[in-house]
């Protein structure tokens, strides 16, 4: 697929390497987008607007335009466009995107946009390591819909050689693409809500009960996810892997701080999916202190957790989706049957870790997925990606096919 008919914002803010944008300008055409272009000042001195405005044969909006012709250029722009891409972003620009200054054609079409928006950093590698720009970098990537263009290392314009360098417009025009063909308009708004990783129940101030759960399942999913046009948000606790830019993520320690924080969110989400391996017991006394050595303490008693999947499912809105995970490691239908029964979910993901070289911290898992109880399909070994994409199409299929889900597919 290609980009016919896309309509994309291109920023341009004041970096040496913002001549590399008129490239990205001529990419994008070539795959069909339409293109219409912003301009900080400081980006003029780098490249002329008439550039752009020849090649676009649009106006350029830049702050000599902000007073003239159109005054609502900075509302009509990023309301036309499917995808607004700041390519340069100078450390100037995405300071004032990240605190909310709006004082330049860019910062204030980035405020006005509701559309994806992508920012690709460049500069100086002491700018880019700065304390500063990396904060910045990483708030950024924490807002709804943004996804941050990571900067390379090379040669830089400056004649030193380190990270800042503009990401290649060719790669730019890649991960549109691969955007652009996963985009579902089925999908597109949509918010998913995931839960990733193990929780950990303390049993004093240094000890816990925990599992061996790597959060790669909740990441393939994160990933999918996004790729499809879903909003997405993690409530997580403890993992190793990391989610991609543009996933909303929720730090929890507990199995009830996961609940509390699940049940609050739950209702602004159309779709749910339990893929943290949360504890069901929880040490009934906590020690204030570490337990010592000596300690004659013989028995830890444990009380259970809230079960999360079962109490969304309760409140489970109209067109919601919600998926369970079900780990076993014996008599895996029986158990998952039950589980899908008792729990009420649309959805549940059987998956085992006892097959070699699967499961935990592994990137393959043995799963089945269920949603009739009479129809259980054997186990398969997959990658967790695939596993992801199998439980979007579950998804897709409920929200184009079942009347349950109508009201949410027309929303
Ligand atoms: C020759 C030259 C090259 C520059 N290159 C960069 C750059 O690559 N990245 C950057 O963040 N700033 C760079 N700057 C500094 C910005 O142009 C400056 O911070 C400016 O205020 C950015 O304004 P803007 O964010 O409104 O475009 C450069 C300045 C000069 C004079």
């Amino acid at each position: 697929m290609d980009l016919n008919g896309k309509k994309i914002l291109l920023g341009v803010t004041g970096g040496i390497s913002a001549y590399k944008s008129v490239t990205l300008l001529r990419l994008l055409q070539k795959q069909g987008a339409e293109i219409r272009v912003v301009m900080t000042d400081a980006s003029t001195e780098f490249v002329g607007p008439l550039t752009f405005a020849s090649l676009t044969r649009f106006p350029v909006y830049t702050s000599k335009e902000l007073a003239e012709s159109s005054p609502f250029r900075h509302i009509d722009y990023p309301r036309w466009a499917d995808l607004f891409l700041i390519v340069p972003c100078s450390a100037n620009t995405l300071a004032k995107l990240v605190h909310g200054l709006a004082d330049d054609p860019v910062s204030l079409c980035f405020m006005a946009a509701t559309c994806p928006k992508w920012v690709a950093p460049a500069m100086n590698s002491a700018m880019y390591a700065s304390v500063a720009v990396q904060n910045n970098l990483r708030m950024l990537k924490n807002f709804e819909n943004v996804q941050v263009l990571e900067a390379s290392a090379g040669f830089l314009a400056c004649g030193e050689e380190g990270p800042g360098r503009l990401i290649e417009p060719e790669e730019i025009l890649n991960r549109l693409l691969v955007f652009a063909e996963n985009v579902n308009p089925v999908f597109k708004g949509k918010k998913v809500l995931i839960s990733a990783g193990r929780t950990r129940e303390a049993i004093d101030t240094v000890r816990y009960i925990s599992n061996s759960s790597s959060g790669k399942t909740a990441v393939a999913l994160a990933s999918v996810f996004l790729e499809s046009g879903f909003s997405v948000t993690v409530v997580k606790g403890q993992m190793e892997a990391e989610f991609p830019p543009g996933v909303q993520i929720v730090s929890v320690e507990s199995a009830l701080d996961m609940h509390s924080q699940i049940m609050a969110l739950a209702s602004d989400f159309d779709v749910i999916v339990h893929a943290a391996a949360v504890a069901d017991f929880r040490p009934k006394m906590v020690s204030d202190k570490k337990i010592k050595g000596s300690s004659s303490l013989l028995q830890i008693e444990l009380e259970p957790n809230p079960n999360i999947l079962r109490e969304t499912v309760k409140q489970k809105k109209n067109g919601q989706v919600i998926v369970g995970f079900a780990l076993e490691t014996d008599d895996f239908e029986a158990n998952a049957i039950e589980k899908l029964e008792k729990s009420g979910a649309d959805l549940l993901v059987l998956n085992t870790p006892v097959a070699k070289n699967s499961g935990f911290g592994f990137d393959q898992v043995s799963y089945a997925l269920l949603f009739d109880a009479k129809r259980i399909p054997p186990l398969k070994m997959n990658s967790k990606k695939q596993l992801a994409k199998e439980v979007l199409d579950f998804i897709k299929q409920a929200w184009t096919s079942s009347d349950d889900f109508t009201e949410l597919h027309n929303a």
